[in-house]
């Protein structure tokens, strides 16, 4: 894997790629024709969920055939870590008005739900005229939050993972496809 080279002490042999970059490419199309579709007559307003959201949604938007405006909100968990479990909070929040918006939340990941519950009923709670999710990856056997995300990218096992907008402790958020460390199990 030629990429894993240009990022020094990440050697193939530590990483397992989980989603490759050519199914990315392929689904992240899927999902915008699908959104494209429901939205057509529509001005929807994306919100990117940062950090981790911003490589997906930056790919999102250009396979989209709806004219969206698209703003991003800043979230953070009181307890950091691999496995959010903690509180969630606005750090910086949407500059748009959501009142009267068809708003449509763009995610990296969906993990326990918790982090999206909070933001849905936060959100909910600015009157927009519906709010729909979008999800790249979803471990839905780590769900605890009852969450529904209508467009899902990929299902993925309970495992760290990193790469595509996300990262491993700060780092790796370039890698062009999204990957886990191969002895994760034992971490
Ligand atoms: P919850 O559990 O609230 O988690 O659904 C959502 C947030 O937790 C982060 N998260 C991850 N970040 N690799 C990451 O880089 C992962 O495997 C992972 N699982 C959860 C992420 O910020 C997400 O928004
Ligand atoms: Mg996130």
């Amino acid at each position: 894997m030629q990429k894993t080279t240009l990022y020094g002490k990440m050697v193939a042999e530590e990483v397992e790629i989980l989603v490759d970059e050519l199914s990315i490419r392929r689904r992240v199309k899927e999902l915008a024709d699908e959104i494209s579709r429901d939205y057509e007559d529509l001005k929807p307003l994306i919100v990117a969920v940062l950090r981790g959201s911003f490589v997906f949604v930056a790919d999102l938007i250009r396979e989209l055939e709806v004219d969206a405006k698209v703003d991003f909100i800043t979230l953070e968990n009181y307890e950091a870590g691999c496995n959010a479990r903690g509180q969630t909070r606005v750090m910086a929040d949407s500059t748009s008005h959501l009142s009267g918006e068809h708003v449509i939340v763009v995610e990296d990941i969906v993990d326990s739900g918790l982090t999206l519950h909070y933001l849905y009923k936060d959100f909910l709670a600015r009157e927009p005229k519906s709010i729909e999710i979008v999800a790249l990856l979803s471990k839905a056997s780590s769900r605890r939050a009852d969450v529904r995300v209508k467009y899902v990218g990929f299902e993925i096992p309970d495992r760290f993972v990193f790469g595509y907008g996300l990262d491993l402790q700060g780092k790796y958020r370039g890698l062009p496809f999204v990957a886990c460390l191969k002895d994760d199990r034992e971490a």
